[in-house]
């Protein structure tokens, strides 16, 4: 990096969900549920689903033509790409490379990152430590899912949990050195896939007649353990991270939590001791949307006003893995 440029910015974010809404009432309709018990345990009302032509890629393309437009750069500016995702189009090429394509970008670096509901705040670190080396400029960095894919409307356990959406940031370099992207953090333990896993498609499990007739193909989770584990790494992550960055809880102007459950956000904010009016939660109006929610919510939180310039925001995200990230921010 020349001298003159100190620190990765976010130059503009953008966000796209599927008109198609999908109330707890009409998932009472296909399982055994009731919006009562999805909004007491939970805190979603409903989600978006996708339709069939609205791909991972589409949906990526339109969040990230949202944030190309906010943050004044021409699209020839950019010159890498990393798409967030756990349902790609297809399992190759990646989705970055088809985001490249329909956007018509130049012909530049383009790779998925797969760190399930982790991947928005992982691709951000990895990003920004890319054009912190000096040998990159801009980045578009997408989180994108299509969850409505991979889900077992036949489980309850899983199906009310989950929506489609995606979440883009343009990042670039700034002059000032007291801005930007302070820290990121991520992590992972890998020692229990099987806490939420897609077992099959893939080398292990390769499809066949009997991993579909199995249901094989379908997301499977272990809610109990999920939930332990999230508000442990979430509450970590974030207490690291402040540390590293020479902060204490109190100096956070707002956090950005991956939107998975309520009661999860809580316990985390009582741990960390930050009132939960500091927290920006959407995922009442769109559940888990996987590695786009932090993108989404950044967005969202950024167009409604609720981030000014000089405010220390906190992401912290955690995802099948498991994955664990958090990034601060002193916003531009
Ligand atoms: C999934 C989750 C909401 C379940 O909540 P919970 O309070 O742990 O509920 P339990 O799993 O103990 O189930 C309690 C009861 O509700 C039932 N139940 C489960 N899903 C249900 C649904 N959609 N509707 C109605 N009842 C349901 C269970 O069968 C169980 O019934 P039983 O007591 O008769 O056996 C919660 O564990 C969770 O959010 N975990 C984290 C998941 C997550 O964030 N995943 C994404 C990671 S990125």
């Amino acid at each position: 990096m020349s001298a003159a440029v100190q620190s990765v910015v976010i130059l503009g974010t953008g966000s796209y969900t599927p008109k198609r809404v999908l109330t707890n009432a009409a998932m009472a309709e296909m399982v055994d549920t009731s919006d009562e018990w999805i909004r007491t345990r939970t805190g979603i009302r409903e989600r978006r689903f996708a339709s069939a032509k609205e791909t991972t890629s589409h949906m990526a393309c339109t969040a990230a033509a949202k944030a190309l437009e906010a943050s004044k750069l021409d699209k020839s500016k950019i010159d890498l790409i990393i798409v967030a995702t756990m349902t790609p189009d297809m399992p190759f090429p990646s989705t970055a490379c088809l985001v490249q394509s329909q956007m018509d970008l130049p012909k530049i670096m383009a790779f998925d990152l797969q760190a399930a509901c982790s991947g928005f705040v992982y691709a951000l670190s990895v990003a920004s430590n890319m054009l912190e080396s000096g040998k990159f400029n801009n980045a578009l960095v997408i989180g994108a899912e299509k969850t409505s894919g991979i889900l077992d409307f036949e489980d309850r356990t899983t199906c009310v949990l989950f929506g489609d959406g995606a979440g883009a940031a343009v990042l670039g370099r700034s002059c000032k050195n007291s801005v930007g992207i302070i820290r990121s953090l991520s992590g992972s333990d890998g020692s229990n896939p099987k806490f939420l896993h897609q077992p099959a498609g893939g080398s292990a499990i390769p499809a066949s007649p009997k991993s579909l007739s199995d249901r094989q193909h379908f997301l499977k989770m272990n809610g109990q353990e999920i939930f332990k584990q999230a508000v442990r790494v979430m509450t970590q992550s974030s207490q690291d991270i402040l540390e590293l960055g020479g902060y204490k809880s109190s100096d956070i102007d707002l956090v950005i939590p991956h939107q998975a459950n309520m009661r999860i956000i809580e316990s985390v904010a009582k741990r960390l001791g930050t009132p939960m009016e500091k927290f920006y939660n959407n995922l009442e109006y769109y559940g888990n949307t996987s590695a786009a929610s932090v993108g989404i919510a950044l967005d969202e939180a950024l167009r409604k006003g609720k981030i000014q310039s000089g405010d220390l925001i906190l992401l912290v995200a955690f995802g099948a893995g498991l994955t664990w990230a958090s990034t601060l921010i002193k916003w531009q």
